[in-house]
Order: structure tokens, then sequence, then C-alpha cells
């Protein structure tokens, strides 16, 4: 490798996350090239007199945000299909393809891609993707025929649709218990522009703003290319620890409902807990609640956005869960000072949602054919999700993973494994059986813990029995050869 690495002697407890560093960075301005073969993780190790685990582990990371590709036996070689563009090494002229350009990005962020998709795609156990097969096609047709009955109206309101905010109010109100008026919505293009316009709204650069760790990497993504310095909080049985969340933090963002990855439910006293800390530090709490609409097992405690008194919760929803995350389409709730200046601020980004999208799903949610999909597929990914818990338990008694599967809603579980264990080399190896599925690694902002992520969202039941076959073989013979070569 042509890069020199360096750990810190005095931080070793950050080895992981700055040779992680150092290796995106040196990959986002070119120094590592497309193709470029890294060390094995045993060279790299004991070149830097670290342990090999660790190296594997910053390995698997990279791989699992598409920064690396490699195969078992192959090498580990930087990913051909980055998005970013690349200095070359010749001098500042950027160069992609026959493109060739003098500018360099002055906020530049290394777009990772996720982990190639088989080319046999047999089963998507990917995260955070509903089933294209469950899509309501035909109601949904029938509402965009009506909308596109009538001409565009031309400049509408930033906020969204007055007709759309104020059927979602109705909804939400009644779906999800909160309390929230139409002038408190925000319509977004899904919970990530709702993130983006929370921050340019209420945040400056340098602001500290509280994570999960694991959790959203994409929500981690966005505070940190606007410059906020992001404070990863451990999360416990409860939810985030509360307690580690440092006096600084100006915002915190918790994902209560279903953690995401854990899966872990926010105890009641942890929201009571959240919202004292808020109220006493003067910071802002950003609840983002992606996918409560499957709630598998018990009810869902009401949303921290109902216990707060003094209006700084900021509660995020999307339909990329519920729909399709084509469709683009989120809300935000906020008081109403906040809503306007989210709105005021939305008028100069994209001027306004698209009305088309914005008049269909009015339509769906007002006729109550949203209600009725969402019954028929709660109940189909309920199914879903008592074979993730059923083989996963498995796994659990059989000592593949270390921890019981935690997830009560959504659509994915966190298996755990044990440290020391090769996520990636278990993903590679369901990969090369043409099952795609992702590994935690993206969901640590640092100290990650090995992890898969079985999403089931896209993969029927019987499709999960074929993964969970294939998944349990390869934990098998990873375990048969890593007793072999003790
Ligand atoms: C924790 C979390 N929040 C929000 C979202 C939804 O994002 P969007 O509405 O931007 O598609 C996801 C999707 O995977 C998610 O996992």
């Amino acid at each position: 490798m042509s890069v020199d690495l360096f750990v810190d002697p005095a931080q070793p407890k950050r080895t992981s996350a700055l040779l992680f560093d150092q290796i995106r960075t040196a990959i986002g301005d070119g120094r590592l090239l497309p193709g470029d073969r890294l060390p094995t993780s045993r060279e790299l190790a004991s070149e830097l007199a670290v342990s090999r685990s660790t190296v594997t582990a910053v390995y698997g990371r990279l791989l699992a945000e598409g920064f690396l590709t490699g195969r078992q036996g192959d090498g580990t070689f930087v990913a051909r299909e980055l998005e970013t563009p690349r200095r070359s090494h010749a001098g500042s002229t950027g160069s992609i393809g026959e493109y060739s350009t003098a500018l360099t990005p002055r906020r530049s962020i290394a777009v990772p891609t996720r982990p190639s998709v088989p080319t046999d795609l047999r089963i998507d156990l990917r995260t955070g993707r509903p089933d294209p097969r469950l899509f309501p096609l035909r109601d949904w047709r029938r509402c965009v025929v009506e909308a596109v009955g009538v001409s565009p109206p031309g400049y509408g309101d930033a906020a969204g649709l007055a007709a759309l905010r104020r059927a979602l109010a109705v909804w939400v109100n009644r779906s999800r218990g909160l309390t929230a008026s139409a002038d408190e919505i925000v319509v977004t293009a899904g919970a990530q522009q709702a993130f983006d316009l929370i921050v340019r709204v209420l945040l400056v650069p340098g602001d500290v703003i509280a994570i999960e760790n694991p959790g959203y990497d994409m929500a981690r993504r966005a505070f940190t290319h606007h410059g906020l310095r992001v404070a990863p909080i451990p999360v416990d049985r409860e939810g985030i620890v509360v307690d580690a969340i440092p006096p600084t933090a100006r915002a915190i963002y918790v994902t209560p409902s279903h953690q995401s990855p854990t899966g872990v439910t926010m105890s009641a006293a942890r929201r009571r807990a959240l919202i004292a800390f808020a109220d006493q530090r003067g910071a802002v709490i950003i609840e983002d609640d992606y996918d409560t609409e499957f709630r598998h097992v018990d009810r869902p405690l009401e949303p921290v956005q109902r216990l707060d008194r003094s209006g700084r919760v900021l509660y995020v929803g999307t339909f990329s869960k519920t729909l399709s995350p084509s469709l683009r389409i989120g809300f935000l709730v906020a008081p109403v000072p906040i809503a306007n200046a989210v709105k005021a601020t939305r008028a100069l980004i994209d001027t306004q949602p698209p009305h088309l999208i914005q008049s269909a799903l009015t339509t769906l949610i007002v006729s109550g054919q949203l209600d009725r999909h969402l019954r028929r597929t709660r109940r189909e990914y309920s199914a879903r999700h008592s074979v993730v818990l059923e083989r996963s338990a498995v796994l659990f008694s059989s000592g593949r993973i270390l921890v019981p599967t935690r997830t009560n809603a959504g659509l994915h579980a966190m298996l755990s494994l044990a440290r020391g264990h090769d996520a990636e080399d278990i993903a590679q190896r369901l990969r090369a059986r043409g099952i795609a599925i992702d590994t935690t690694a993206a969901w640590w902002a640092e100290d990650p813990a090995p992890g898969l992520m079985v999403g089931f969202g896209a993969a029927n039941s019987e499709e999960l029995h074929q993964a969970f076959d294939e998944l349990d073989r390869a934990l098998r013979r990873r375990r048969r050869s890593s007793a072999a070569g003790a």
C-alpha cells in the first residue's frame, strides 16, 4: 500500500477509528486508487503492532461501507465503483473517465456504495427495504390517476400541500398518538431531508450532537457533513444511555420506537430522562420514528414528542417503509415557529415537494386505503418477524450468535456475533450464494462490534428459512475453520 498509516499509542481505544479514517481519507483524496490492493490483515497488524482483529474490524467496516471490495482468498482492494470524484496522483486536476476538472469539492464526502448486490440475487436481506411485491399498486394507481386528472396548480406551499398536512395530522394523531396540528407539519423528501433541514435551522457547525452508537449511519453522515461534532453514545437494553450524553450536546438524535439497528424500544424511564436532560440543557431532541407502524409483538410506547412540554422534540416520520423509499416522501412535526423556519429553508432548496405525489398520497390516506394496506402488510411482516425470531433463537441457543435478538418491531433484526468473528466474511459467503445481506459495520461510529443485519422487508417467510439455513451453514463452517486454526 502506498500510504503510511499511523496509530496513536496514547489513544489505544481509538485505534480502529483512526485507521478507518486514515484509509477512508486516503481513498477520498486519491492516495489510494480503485483497484489498489491492501495488505492482508495479518501483514498490516504486524506492521502497526496492533491486533489482527482490530485490522479485520476496520477492513470489515470499509467493506461494508463500500470503500473496499474483496473475496476470501483473493485479497482486499479499493472499490472500483466509488462515486466520489478523486484527484489523480499527478496533480490537482481530477479525472473521472474522460472528464476532468480543476475543481475540488470544498466539503468532500466520500459517498460509500453499499456492498455489491449478487448478480444472481435470490434473497434480499438488506435492511430498510419494504417488499415491492406488497406495494398497494392498484390503489396507488387509482390515486395517481385521480391526481393527474387536474392541471398542476403551479407554485405551492413549501411546507407541503395543505390537504396532505391536514390528512397527516389526523392520521399521525390517531395512529401514532402524536399531538400535531397541520401547521406543525412540513412534508419532506423522506426522513433524510428532515434531518438536513433540522440541522440547517437549529444548529451551527461545531455544535455537539449526541447520536446512538450503534446508530443510523445516514443520519450520522448528514450531521457530520454539516460540521456538527458527533458524540456517539452507547445503547443498552433501555435505549440510549442518557447519563453518557455530554452536557454540551445541543441536539440528540434517537430512534426510540425501534432503535436502529439493535431493535431496542426505549423504556418509559429513559424517555423521561431524555426529556429532562434536554429541558435542563436547552437541547433539541430529533425523534426518528421510521418504522413504528410495524409493531409485531406489543403495543408501542407513546412517542417522546407526546411527553414534551416545552416544544423541543422534533418528530420525523417517513413513508419509505410503509410504502416505498422511491416515493421520497416523509414529514416533520415541529413547533410552529420551527416548522415555519424549516419551510422557509426548504423553499430555498427545492421550492416545494412535488404536487403529484402529495396529491396521490392525500387520497390514499383520506380514503382509508393506506390503513388497509398497513393492516395487510403488518400481518405479513409479523409472520416474517416470527420466522426471524424463531430461527435466531436457535442460533442463539446453539451459541452461534452472542445475544438473543431483541426486536418487537420494524423490518430488520440484528444478529450479534462474538468479538473476533468476521461478519464481512460471513456476509460474503452468503452473497456468493445469491443472498444480499448487510453487516452492522456501517452503523458504528466507533468501536464496531461484529454483527449481521437481517432485513425481512423484502424476503418472505420461505426465503427467510432458506437464508437462515445458509447462514447457519456459514456460521458452522466459520466455527470449524476457527477451531481448526486454533
Ligand atoms: C433509522 C432510519 N431512519 C430513517 C430511515 C428512512 O429514511 P428515508 O425516509 O430518508 O428514506 C431509515 C431507512 O432505512 C432508517 O433506517
